[in-house]
């Protein structure tokens, strides 16, 4: 076989403004029980954004080691098996799963069935499970072949959010009767607010900025919507709850102050406002909690059994993913020019909210399919 031209994106780890491509060889010689990925395409949303800001300290930049000081952000994305020496995986195997912003992505499976190849190379040993297992489009319940680009993009955020929605039900919403969801504009939001609807287990109420207001009025899943600089607006007369995506330190405390005693639980979870830490000092009402999806996930496998766990988020999945079309369009881009405007955009809050960035570092749909 012969050697293989990759790219990859990489980020300068300490300053996320500063991105380069590099230019390497990938031999498809592979070592006994290797697995070869052709990065078909992945998707690009702010989420991302918070693996390079949590990149040190959760571990985020060992998933695809690049060159000292440099970070390959992993994506969501789609691969198909190019060469495989491993006796369990087949050449042609299409799979969901935590990919590069490159061509190709080598893996050494510890494990691999039709469900579930799990990626057992050194470097990510001591990484979540969750992220290196690598699911085969054939046999996963939740995959369906017209609905590719809405799973890369959402599936993992409508999962985080289904938890979320879950665990604040599951402690009688701590008293309270209305949740306030900060970045409300954002896809993990949306799913949160859709989920609290659906389910009725609370109000949601959205936080956003000036320049998204009037989309997130339009979504419908919000039963108010204020911009962050009129939450002294809100009525502090009846308990609430305050799921936090966007990680501002001025708006974590102006819902702190707003509501004090009435503020029955913080949570968080995100943090696209990324240029502004939260502090905690001296922050009125409770302690903010972070939110650890994996912990949610496997006290419901215990109540529900693995089956009951899996149809209710295929349910709620189903349901969210339908209705998206009605406020998301999804933009496919090709070709290495259209990484770094996306990637700058979404670093930058430039994003529109009503848009879904796939990528993919091919020139064309034809060469990212390999023919
Ligand atoms: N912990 C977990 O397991 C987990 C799982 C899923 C998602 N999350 C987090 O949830 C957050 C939302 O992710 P997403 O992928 O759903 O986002 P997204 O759809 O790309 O959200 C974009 C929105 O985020 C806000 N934003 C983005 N960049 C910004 C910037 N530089 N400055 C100010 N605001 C900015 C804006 O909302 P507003 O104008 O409305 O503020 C923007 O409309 C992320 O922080 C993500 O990491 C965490």
């Amino acid at each position: 076989m012969t050697d293989l031209a990759n790219l990859d994106f990489l980020v300068n780890k300490s300053q996320w403004r500063e991105t380069r491509f590099q230019k390497r060889t990938i031999s498809a010689d592979l070592a006994p029980g290797e697995v070869l990925f052709r990065v078909d395409r992945f998707a690009f949303t702010a989420n991302n954004i918070t693996y390079a800001a949590a990149g040190d300290l959760l571990g985020y930049w060992r998933f695809f080691p690049a060159e000292e000081g440099w970070g390959r952000l992993p994506t969501m994305g789609y691969g198909d098996v190019v060469a495989s020496t491993h006796p369990e995986v087949a050449v042609g195997t299409r799979c969901f799963g935590f990919y590069p912003m490159s061509n190709y992505l080598c893996i050494q499976p510890a494990s691999a069935s039709a469900t579930s190849i799990v990626d057992g190379a050194a470097h990510r040993a001591d990484l979540s499970l969750f992220y290196n297992q690598y699911s085969p489009v054939d046999t996963d319940p939740l995959y369906s072949a017209e609905h590719e680009d809405e799973m890369i993009l959402m599936r993992g955020l409508f999962m985080t959010s289904f938890l979320s929605e879950d665990s604040l039900a599951d402690n009688d919403l701590y008293g309270a009767e209305a949740v306030l969801i900060s970045s409300a504009s954002s896809k993990t939001s949306i799913a949160l607010a859709s989920r609290l609807k659906q389910t009725g287990s609370a109000q949601p109420i959205g936080l956003t900025s000036p320049g998204n207001l009037d989309f997130v009025k339009s979504l419908g899943c919000y039963d108010q919507v204020v911009e962050y600089g009129a939450i002294d607006s809100l009525p502090a007369t009846r308990p609430v709850v305050f799921v936090d995506m966007a990680g501002s330190d001025s708006i974590t405390r102006a819902i702190h102050t707003h509501f004090g005693s009435q503020l029955r639980h913080s949570q968080r979870i995100g943090v696209t406002h990324w240029e502004e830490s939260p502090n905690d000092d001296a922050l009125p009402g409770p302690e903010r909690e972070f939110f650890f999806a994996p912990a949610q996930a496997q006290k419901r496998v215990g109540d529900w059994g693995a089956s009951g766990f899996h149809e209710r988020l295929s349910e709620g999945w189903t349901a969210f993913r339908d209705a998206s079309p009605a406020w998301l369009r999804v933009e496919r881009r090709y070709g290495r020019e259209a990484i770094d405007p996306v990637y700058r955009d979404t670093l930058e809050g430039r994003t529109r909210p009503d848009r879904g960035q796939v990528l993919s570092l091919w020139e064309n749909e034809q060469a990212a399919a390999g023919r």
